[in-house]
């Protein structure tokens, strides 16, 4: 989608679903874990049947969709061996493709999966549970509400595209920083805006906000701010790296897939109607539709954050 072209989806949008309903959308947390839940056949079908709910990140030549949904996993796990880390748990671990992985890869380190829909911890359990995996648990929370004082002591925290979820992340960061050892780092895969995006347009402004309303996120995330959060809790060594365009051609494809809905407005609203498309699916169709054009043009990044206690 190009500048042009946005006005025009812009238009079609709201057509479909009322400007209205759009501004008042909301993204609380039984909303997030009724979507997560909703979805999940959705992601298993079109996305990944290990369980995987995050974008491949793949060379920008091309590379296959398996590959890159293990990405993560494997730059993970090479930081668990450098670092010689026994405890590790993820935020958000969803159905647990990666700390399930993990598992499977240090057998003699201690993984919690952490997350806010129970339908998603039960089926975590249960893959976990059929690879007779003893050294990974799962555990039902909220980290906007979690106390640092329930957990021991970590040596890695990690999270990828969940902590986008969060309502207050500046406090998140801060309570991850309590429950790290002194050794103890906070990786972070996630999207965030850039410092570009606090002066768009107003048609990238609505596009954004339709975006995120479309992934059930709370409030717009920052890069620059949740670089300052990690410094502000206390994280010496902060490193990103930038893997925006090794996400972008999975995202492209779920942008023309979801094109295909706006072809016929009229129809999409008569299905969303008579509730033949649930309005989740909708939903999240915004964030396939708006995505790659913020990513595009700059205005938004996907970013891998390093935060080192030491
Ligand atoms: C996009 S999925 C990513 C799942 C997993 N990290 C992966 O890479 O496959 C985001 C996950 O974050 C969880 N989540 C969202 N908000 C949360 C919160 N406040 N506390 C804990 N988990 C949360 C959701 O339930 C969902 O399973």
């Amino acid at each position: 989608m190009n500048q042009n072209e946005l006005r025009t989806f812009l238009d079609k949008t709201e057509a479909i679903i009322g400007r209205n309903w759009l501004e008042n959308a909301t993204s609380d947390p039984e909303e997030i874990a009724s979507y997560y839940s909703k979805l999940r056949k959705f992601y298993h079908k079109m996305h990944s049947q290990e369980g995987a709910m995050h974008f491949p990140i793949k060379p920008e030549e091309g590379g296959s969709h398996a590959d890159g949904l293990m990405f993560h996993v494997k730059d993970l796990d090479e930081t668990v061996k450098d670092m010689d880390y026994k405890k590790v748990i993820e935020f958000g671990c969803g159905v647990g493709f990666n700390i399930i992985n993990l598992a499977r890869m240090n057998p003699n380190v201690e993984f919690i999966g952490y997350d806010l829909t129970e339908n998603n911890i039960r089926i975590a359990k249960e893959r976990a549970g059929l690879r007779n995996l003893k050294n990974v648990h799962f555990q039902l929370g909220n980290f906007d509400t979690m106390n640092p004082k329930d957990f021991e002591k970590q040596d890695m925290i990690f999270s990828i595209e969940a902590m986008c979820h969060s309502k207050d992340l500046d406090l998140v960061i801060q309570k991850c920083h309590q429950i790290l050892n002194g050794h103890g780092r906070l990786i972070v895969f996630d999207g965030y805006g850039t410092q570009k995006s606090r002066s768009a347009d107003e048609d990238t402004l609505r596009a954004a906000d339709y975006f995120s309303k479309g992934f059930f996120l709370p409030n717009p995330q920052y890069l620059d701010e949740t670089i300052d959060s990690g410094k502000k809790a206390g994280f010496q060594d902060l490193i990103v790296k930038d893997y925006t365009k090794n996400i972008l051609s999975n995202f492209v494809r779920f942008e023309d897939g979801v094109k295909l809905i706006f072809k016929f407005p009229w129809l999409t609203k008569l299905l969303i109607k008579f509730k033949i498309m649930p309005i989740e699916l909708f939903r999240h169709g915004l964030a396939g539709l708006y995505g790659p054009y913020l990513l595009k043009y700059g205005f938004a990044g996907y970013f891998r954050i390093d935060c080192r206690k030491s």
